[in-house]
């Protein structure tokens, strides 16, 4: 029987690339959304990739009523949670809607997969976990030492998901924390990406943005950090991959034997890390593109440098990422030429 899985967050970047792979890989995918950040257009584009069909609930993660409706109306085997908001400086400005929307939504949506008897859950996290680390790359032991309060949402869901999975814990959660680093890129198509609202705060879609001439210049944040050019440095991976993991994590949950507690956290990175000039000479040379960018000050909360070891994820699920920085570039891109308005 094909499983049914719920994608909590469905409509954004990544949950409507990942419902998307679920499709097709014969899953039933159920998503909810409340659209605050995204576009229901998203999921029509994936109904129209995957050529088949997917169940989409408009409705929020903090509405029990919905969430228990759902779960009567759908067999789900297992929840990828990837619904909440992601704004570090919104974050600092408004914490409460953050501690509201991610920490209480992923209360709700835990208590309504309990009262279904839904135990499998695949959480987004976060690198931003570890704080300003101590060593590079960053393992899965380095300590949680979120610094702002959108990561503190991650961190306490995470300690939050640990502690349901202890060996006292009488239900047998079984869950997955996937900590990605930066995820870029779209699908190959061009069909599905990125959209952000407002002024972007991420580099590839102000990159892009630029390069559309919707934006005059990029503002590159700091020249005088310790890494070779000056300009911070990052793991980007394509959202394919990240997806991919996904999937791979999912795979893992359900060789499990019910009722067995498990939690266990995999970064989802490359392994390797780029900085910013060499993210936009890349993105220049490959899309034959200008993006002309000014030195600015450095922006406040930014590490110098972070990358992952990801070889937890390559020895425990047999994954690794696949896709090099000219096809994320590339991705990107075209996701962004063919759609100046994003899904607007
Ligand atoms: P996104 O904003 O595109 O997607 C999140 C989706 O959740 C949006 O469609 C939004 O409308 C929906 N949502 C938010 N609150 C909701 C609620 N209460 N009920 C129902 N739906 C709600 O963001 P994304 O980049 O796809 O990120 C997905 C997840 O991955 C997030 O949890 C984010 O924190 C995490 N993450 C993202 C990144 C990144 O750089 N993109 C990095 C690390 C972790
Ligand atoms: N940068 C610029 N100009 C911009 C935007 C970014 O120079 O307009 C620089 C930043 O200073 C940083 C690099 O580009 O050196 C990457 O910045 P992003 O904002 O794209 O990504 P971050 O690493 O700061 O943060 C992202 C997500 C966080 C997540 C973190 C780790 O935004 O939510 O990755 O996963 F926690």
């Amino acid at each position: 029987m094909t499983a049914t899985i719920l994608v909590t967050g469905g409509a954004g970047y990544i949950g409507s690339h990942a419902c998307l792979a679920l499709l097709q890989a014969g899953y039933a995918v159920v998503a909810i959304d409340n659209l605050c950040n995204s576009h229901a257009r998203a999921l029509e584009r994936v109904r129209q990739l995957a050529g088949r069909d997917l169940h989409f609930v408009q409705g929020d993660i903090r509405d029990a009523a919905a969430l228990g409706r759902l779960f009567a109306d759908h067999p789900i085997a297992a929840v990828m949670h990837f619904a909440g908001l992601k704004a570090v400086g919104e974050s600092c400005k408004k914490p409460l809607l953050y501690y509201d929307n991610n920490v209480l939504g992923t209360i709700s949506l835990l208590q309504a997969m309990e009262r279904a008897a839904v135990k499998r859950l695949i959480f987004s996290s976060s690198a931003t976990v570890y704080g300003f680390p101590e060593r590079m790359p960053i393992d899965e032991e380095a300590p949680l030492a979120a610094y702002n309060p959108y990561g503190r949402t991650k961190q306490m869901i995470e300690q939050m998901l640990g502690d349901l999975c202890l060996p006292t814990a009488q239900d047998g959660w079984q869950v997955a924390l996937l900590r990605y680093f930066n995820p870029v890129g779209a699908h190959e198509s061009g069909m599905i990406g990125e959209d952000p609202g407002g002024i972007p705060n991420n580099l590839l879609p102000y990159v892009t943005q630029v390069a559309a001439g919707r934006r005059e210049w990029l503002p590159v944040f700091g020249n005088d950090y310790p890494t070779a050019d000056g300009t911070g440095v990052r793991d980007y991976i394509h959202v394919l991959d990240l997806v991919d993991g996904h999937l791979k994590a999912l795979q893992k949950l359900e060789t499990l034997p019910e009722g067995e507690g498990f939690c266990r956290a995999w970064n989802l990175g490359t392994g390797q890390g780029y900085s910013v000039l060499e993210m936009v000479r890349t993105f220049e040379q490959v899309n034959g593109v200008a993006v002309p960018y000014r030195i600015m000050p450095r922006r406040d909360g930014d590490v110098a440098s972070c990358w992952a070891d990801a070889s937890r994820a390559k020895t425990e699920l047999g994954w690794v990422a696949k896709r090099d920085l000219a096809t994320m570039l590339a991705d990107s891109w075209r996701w962004q030429h063919n759609n100046p308005d994003g899904y607007r």
